[in-house]
């Protein structure tokens, strides 16, 4: 029988820890940043009580596709994935590491989010359900909900802090917080990003409605950082079940929203564990999105 597939929802490597967000432990290592995507899963701005085994994995596995994917577009923040090529101190750990981290360039980090819309989903359909607009762009009135807009939209937003839930903000909102010319950068990076991943997207049977986007300085100007094109990170919908006028299935953790609507949780900490039912499915559904967009199976 094969060996379950192990569940690890927090790392202690022993070495500087940088940043511990809802899903990475980040950690020091001399002028680089050791980026460990955990199992860890997050819903309603929560980490949740159980992890999805392997989906630290699929999400790294999946942001290295898109990484070289994108590479003509934008340069990354990625130095290696080869566990082999990483500092020979960190051996003791590779078990752990490999499969789920990066070794990356320590970028100082634009404190906005980069969302691209081409789809009315999420925060972006209950702003134009209220005003028409998002992040002070109006809309022609009548899209319904999941509904394609007339072309993509850049819609930034705060990066969260603890506990708080992202806003969106208008472009001269962000172009005040980060210098005009960054913020047309980063807009323009975007916008680029979004349609040659949709694009491909589309030729694989799914849409991309939406993603969201994290960018920083390093030496050699602003790169591509974090995760990119994860169903963390953005709505992907199947082509051939896609209706507008409703909430679309995705994959990402519609069984874990589903599941903990129906428990009726207040959505308050300390969020609850799921049942193995849930786990599962929503493992089974990072796993297609794997297969999906790069065509391989990944063997966890
Ligand atoms: N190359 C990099 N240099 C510096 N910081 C980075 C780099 N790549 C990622 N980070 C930061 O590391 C952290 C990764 O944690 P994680 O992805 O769990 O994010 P989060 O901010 O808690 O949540 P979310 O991504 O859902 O908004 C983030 O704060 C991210 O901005
Ligand atoms: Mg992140």
């Amino acid at each position: 029988m094969k060996a379950p597939v192990e569940t690890i929802t927090e790392t202690e490597l022993g070495l500087n820890l940088y940043a511990r967000g809802k899903v990475r432990d980040v950690y020091s290592v001399g002028e680089h940043l050791l980026v460990v995507a955990t199992d860890r899963i997050s819903a309603f701005d929560h980490v949740l009580a159980t992890g999805i085994p392997g989906k630290g994995k699929v999400l790294t596995q999946l942001s290295l596709f898109w990484f070289d994917f994108l590479k003509a577009v934008v340069p990354n923040h990625l130095i290696t994935a080869d566990i082999d090529q990483y500092p020979a101190d960190l051996r003791a750990h590779f078990a752990e590491l490999e499969g789920r981290s990066m070794l990356v360039k320590r970028a100082r980090m634009f404190p906005v989010e980069c969302v691209v819309r081409g789809y009315l989903s999420g925060s972006g359909w209950k702003d134009y359900r209220a005003s028409g607009s998002i992040c002070g762009i109006p809309l022609p009135s009548g899209i319904r909900e999941a509904g394609k807009l007339p072309e993509p939209i850049f819609t930034p937003a705060t990066k969260s802090q603890d506990g708080e839930h992202d806003e969106n903000i208008s472009f001269d909102e962000m172009a005040a917080r980060i210098g005009k010319s960054n913020a047309e950068d980063l807009q323009s990076l975007s916008l680029s990003i979004y349609r040659k991943a949709a694009d491909y997207a589309a030729e694989r049977g799914l849409i991309l409605a939406d993603t969201k986007l994290e960018f920083g300085v390093h030496a050699e100007g602003i790169i591509l950082a974090d995760e990119v094109l994860t169903p963390d990170s953005s709505r992907f919908w199947p082509e051939d079940q896609y209706e507008p006028g409703r909430a679309q299935s995705s994959f990402d953790k519609q069984y874990v929203r589903d599941y903990l609507e129906s428990i009726r949780w207040n959505k308050q900490a300390p969020a609850p564990a799921l049942p193995d039912e849930v786990v599962t499915r929503t493992q089974q559904k990072y796993l297609e999105a794997f297969r999906l967009l790069t065509g391989k199976s990944l063997v966890l």
